[in-house]
Parts: C-alpha cells; sequence; structure tokens
C-alpha cells in the first residue's frame, strides 16, 4: 500500500539511524537540516516522499534538547506537505517524561505537551523505549509502541548473574520498581529499592528509606535513565557503606548531564552498562559498555511496515536479536 519505507534523521544522533538503516537494508533518506544564522532551523527533505511509509529516527535528549524537538516538528511538517503515505515518529528517548503530573503547583505537564505536539505536527504514529511512565503512552492521541531494552540487558548480565546467591537488583528509583521487579525476577536474583527525596527542582535528591535486603557483596543498580548522577551516586554510596563493592550500575537512557559520567566511572563500580538511545560522550570511558539497541527498532520498523506483530517480538521465544556491545 505504500511505496516504500524510508528513513530520514535530524541531528539528534545520526548514527543511530545509519545503523538502523544498516540493520534494515536500506539507505538513508537525504534531507538538509540546519540552523540558519539567526538560529532559526531549516529543513528540505531531498528525495520524493509521496505515499512513502516514512520513519523520522530522531532521539529527544541531551544540551540541545530543544533545537532536536523543533528539528523532529518541523521535519514531521515537512513529511506532511511532501505527501508521505504515513509518519511515523521514532524517538528512542522521548523527552520531559519526568514532567508527566502536576506534583507542584502550577507547573505544567510537559510530557503531554510534547506527545500533543508530535501529533499535531503531522506523525501517525509513534516508537519509542522505555518511557519514564508507561501511562505516558496514553498522552498520544496516535497509535504507537514502546519498545524495551529488558531483554538485551538481561542478554548481557544474564550469563553472569542469573540466579546467583550472592547478588542482588537495586531500584534507586521507585518510578521503576515494575520494570525492576520484572528484571530481577528474570535473572532470579532478590531486589531491593530506595526511596528517595528531591530536594526542590535542582535535580538534587536524597534517599530516605531502603527497602529490601542489600547485604550481598554484588549488587546491580537498575533504572531508566541516569541524568546527573545524583540518584545512582547517592545508592552507589549507600551500599558501599554496607559493604557492598562489586557495583555494576545499568540504565536504558544514559543522559549523564555535565560530568555525570566522569564521576559515574570513578566511583568503584565494575561498569556501566546502558543503551544507545542517546549518544555516549566522548572520549568514552573504558568502564562504559553499550548495547545496542538499533536491531530492535530496526525489526519494529520493519514489523509496522509490514504490519507485523511487535509484541510477538518480547514474547516468542522464536526471535532472537543480535546482542551487539560496543
Ligand atoms: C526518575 O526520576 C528516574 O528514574 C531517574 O532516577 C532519574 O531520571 C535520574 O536522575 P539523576 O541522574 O539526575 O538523579
Amino acid at each position: 500500500m505504500f511505496r516504500g519505507l524510508s528513513v530520514y534523521t535530524g541531528n539528534a544522533h545520526p548514527e543511530f539511524a545509519k545503523d538502523v538503516c544498516e540493520a534494515l537494508n536500506v539507505p538513508l533518506g537525504r534531507a538538509d537540516v540546519f540552523k540558519f544564522p539567526n538560529g532559526e532551523i531549516f529543513v528540505q527533505i531531498k528525495e520524493n516522499a509521496r505515499e512513502h511509509d516514512v520513519f523520522i529516527v530522531q532521539t529527544l535528549a541531551g544540551p540541545n534538547v530543544s533545537d532536536h524537538i523543533l528539528e523532529l516538528l518541523i521535519m514531521l511538517d515537512a513529511f506532511k506537505r511532501a505527501s508521505a503515505g504515513r509518519i511515523t515518529a521514532v524517538m528512542p528517548r522521548f523527552a520531559y517524561g519526568r514532567s508527566d503530573k502536576k506534583d507542584q503547583p502550577r507547573v505544567p505537564i510537559t510530557a503531554r505537551l510534547l506527545a500533543d505536539l508530535v501529533g499535531l505536527a503531522g506523525a501517525d504514529r509513534f516508537l519509542t523505549m522505555d518511557l519514564h511512565q508507561g501511562q505516558i503512552q496514553g498522552f498520544f492521541s496516535i497509535p504507537g509502541d514502546e519498545l524495551t531494552a529488558f531483554l538485551p540487558l538481561i542478554d548481557y548480565f544474564g550469563a553472569d548473574y542469573a540466579g546467583r546467591d550472592d547478588a542482588v537488583v537495586v531500584v534507586p528509583d521507585l518510578g521503576f520498581a515494575k520494570k525492576g521487579r520484572n528484571f530481577a525476577e528474570r535473572m532470579r536474583l532478590p531486589i531491593a529499592f530506595i526511596e528517595k527525596r528531591r530536594l526542590g527542582n535542582t535535580g538534587e535528591s536524597q534517599i530516605v528509606d531502603i527497602v529490601g535486603d542489600i547485604g550481598y557483596r554484588r549488587a546491580i543498580i537498575i533504572d531508566d535513565e541516569i541524568d546527573t548522577g545524583m540518584t545512582v551516586m547517592n545508592t552507589i554510596d549507600a551500599l558501599q557503606e554496607r559493604g557492598v563493592h562489586d557495583i555494576v550500575v545499568a540504565c536504558v537512557h544514559a543522559v549523564l548531564s555535565g560530568d555525570a559520567a566522569a564521576r559515574l566511572c570513578a566511583s568503584g563500580i565494575r561498569e556501566l552498562v546502558t543503551t544507545d538511545t542517546v549518544p555516549i560522550p566522548t572520549p568514552r570511558h573504558e568502564k562504559i559498555r553499550v548495547l545496542s539497541v538499533t536491531p530492535l527498532f530496526a525489526e519494529s520498523m520493519r514489523r509496522i511496515h509490514e504490519g507485523e506483530s511487535i509484541g510477538a517480538l518480547f514474547t516468542s521465544p522464536t526471535v532472537q536479536l543480535p546482542l551487539r556491545v560496543r
């Protein structure tokens, strides 16, 4: 029904889009996406997109997140006006996930606003990974799919950790409790939760309580994202004070603002395992291990194009995607 599957990208994370194209065996579509000297963004699609099944790959993260959002919205508008058959906004990380409720007086729900903007600008569908809260799916009025990095993480840790009696999974933020529980169950490991309190809107937080036993020799700390690193650093300190010294940290979205990567890697952890939904700051510290989720995105895009199930990717034991560790 469409004239082909086409993939385009803005400037947020072109390597991710190139890897997706390689896995799909399609060329990356040509488009000019740049800023004029006055700061305004210009977009021109350099290929015929009429009736194509278009996927715009643009992660929303980093110090230039506002530019990346605007690039995506303007590209959506360009494809809509170019008569694309269907447009999917592929956002490996969706921004503003933490602004998902009115938890203080007179604050916005920016995640909802952003979801609205993506639909209004022209997206027919969205594709993303591990939203900060699953309910954010419902902020979109267009259909979409939320992937999870659960399987690559299980694959990576499985051989060394599954079923060990000296290891515990530690979830440093209660928002990740359910996914953390699923991870621990699949790894056949006990779990402990950290209750944290945010201190104002500064990004700072402190530990209020630890629920569960952390008296093990090894720990895997797992969260959806690391931003300033404060949440994870507090958890590392708490574990080390209690004699846990073999610690690995895992997260899906390594936002790693400022010097978070350097501080984390200097904290005595064995490694930081993450995915490539967000570009990792270079030069990359030797303790950072990156699991590529581009095979998962590529296969999902192929399935969306062919009208096949995405759910089966996570439930069918016959679907085996390569684990790429970088
Ligand atoms: C909850 O807010 C999230 O799951 C993460 O815990 C949070 O984004 C981490 O932020 P930071 O690294 O700045 O403490």
